[in-house]
């Protein structure tokens, strides 16, 4: 008998329909049912970018363009060292190879890669910022990453002729140096930047072309994606359960969850979204904040739906795996170190502590063979399409 614990929607859905047998799932066929079909097109192709009325200059190119010079403005962190992309490294798929981040101070998190990252409801791996504009502010002034300050970058912004000229031309004057004008000044910073980051989006995978030819019937772009891919892909919508998390064209549900990787060596364990609600209902930087360009459209309501959440402890943002064989390592704390180690772990959820309030039901150990391992790694890899245009991946001549 199958025993029904507390599953989420999703899981349960799975269940109704028999994906949780296995007798449904041949091991090496690299056909697809028509279930499974429809599963697997609900993955791509993505979507056109979700709008941010909180961001007036969302999609404004003069504030991309100042924002994609300020990503790489050494000049807004406190020792004149640090930029977003020296963490966020365009060359290596925008991030920075480490287990965790090595800013100001050495940091306790992952740096995520910020593929797609427009896609997202919430920021940061604990989701304490609503909008993406709310969240480039955090960093300039966090001790463990810039360590700059708000004042610094109004001075930045004013004492530089063209910097300030391209700045008032998106924006309007910049004010004197009150406190007023200068928190006005450093909120429109991260909505340039955030105009920036709109921009790296990763849509034209093998992966995606594949989908395109199994919805057109069209068997020359289904080989865009090779066999071993083919038949990870079938673990991934089927007994991998994968598609429960990392659900749609960004897979990701954009939710938090607690999948039990113990913590790294050294690092106590992340109390994860339980200790973000806070800050995220009272960010002044927020998308109901004094700043926000629509304080009470749907972003603004988010805040107001967040119940203290007695499963938050330990919860992190299920991340896209879009580019993800690109951004190595994994997971929030670095914690596995290739691709072949995530996948083993799904296998054996080894060292996961005994349940606890936020423990994920639906995960079970997948007790994957060594070649089913190689086949899901080889779907991962599928997805990978880093081509953005050359102009957008270093810092323009000017602002
Ligand atoms: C010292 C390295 C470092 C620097 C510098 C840095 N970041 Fe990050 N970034 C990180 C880390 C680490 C996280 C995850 C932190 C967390 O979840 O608490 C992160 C998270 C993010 C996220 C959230 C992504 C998501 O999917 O939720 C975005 C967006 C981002 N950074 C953009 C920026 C921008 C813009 C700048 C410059 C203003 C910047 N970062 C500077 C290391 C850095
Ligand atoms: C219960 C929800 C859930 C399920 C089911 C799930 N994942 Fe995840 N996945 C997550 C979360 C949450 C993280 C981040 C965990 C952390 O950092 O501690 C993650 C992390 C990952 C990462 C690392 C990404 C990165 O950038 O660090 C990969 C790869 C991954 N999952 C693949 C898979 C595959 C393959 C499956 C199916 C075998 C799967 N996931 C099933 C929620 C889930």
């Amino acid at each position: 008998m199958r025993s029904r614990v507390v599953l989420g929607a999703a899981a349960a859905c799975l269940l109704a329909r028999g994906d949780a047998g296995r007798a449904d799932v041949p091991q090496a066929s690299t056909e697809f049912t028509p279930a499974e079909v429809r599963r697997i097109l609900q993955h791509s192709p993505l979507p056109p970018l979700p709008p941010d009325p909180t961001n007036a200059v969302a999609d404004d190119p003069r504030a991309a363009r100042l924002g994609q010079f300020l990503f790489f403005e050494t000049r807004l962190s406190g020792d004149g060292r640090l930029s977003c992309a020296s963490c966020h490294d365009p060359r290596r798929a925008f991030t920075d190879g480490r287990a965790v981040a090595a800013g100001a101070r050495t940091g306790r998190r992952n740096t995520p890669a910020l593929w797609n990252v427009a896609y997202n409801r919430w920021f940061f791996w604990d989701g304490r910022a609503g909008a993406l504009w709310s969240q480039a502010v955090q960093p300039l002034e966090s001790p463990d990453e810039m360590a700059g300050g708000r004042l610094e970058t109004y001075r930045t912004l004013r004492d530089d002729r063209t910097l300030r000229r391209a700045y008032e031309r998106v924006f309007g004057p910049l004010g004197t140096g009150d406190n007023a004008a200068v928190d006005r000044a450093f909120a429109n910073v991260g909505k340039a930047i955030a105009a920036y980051e709109r921009r790296i989006v990763s849509r034209r995978s093998p992966f995606d072309v594949f989908a395109e030819g199994l919805r057109d019937g069209d068997t020359g772009r289904v080989a865009a994606l090779p066999a071993a891919a083919r038949r990870g892909l079938k673990l991934f919508v089927g007994r991998g359960q994968c598609r429960t998390c990392h659900s749609g064209p960004n897979f990701t549900d954009k939710e938090f969850h607690d999948i039990g990787v113990p913590p790294a060596d050294g690092l106590d364990p992340d109390p994860g979204r339980a200790a973000a609600l806070d800050r995220l209902r009272r960010d002044p930087f927020g998308p109901a904040g004094a700043f926000s360009d629509d304080r009470h459209g749907e972003a603004a309501n988010n805040l107001s739906f967040l119940a203290a959440d007695a499963h938050a402890q330990g919860q992190v943002k299920t991340p896209s795996l879009r580019n993800v064989a690109l951004t190595a390592p994994y997971m929030h704390q670095g914690q596995l170190a290739t691709l072949q180690d995530v996948v083993r772990y799904y296998s054996t959820l080894e060292g996961r502590p005994p349940s606890g309030p936020g423990e994920e039901d639906v995960l079970a150990p997948l007790n994957l063979t060594s070649e089913e391992q190689s086949d899901l790694t080889a779907f991962l890899e599928s997805l990978t399409d880093a081509g953005l245009a050359p102009s957008l991946v270093a810092k323009p001549p000017t602002p």
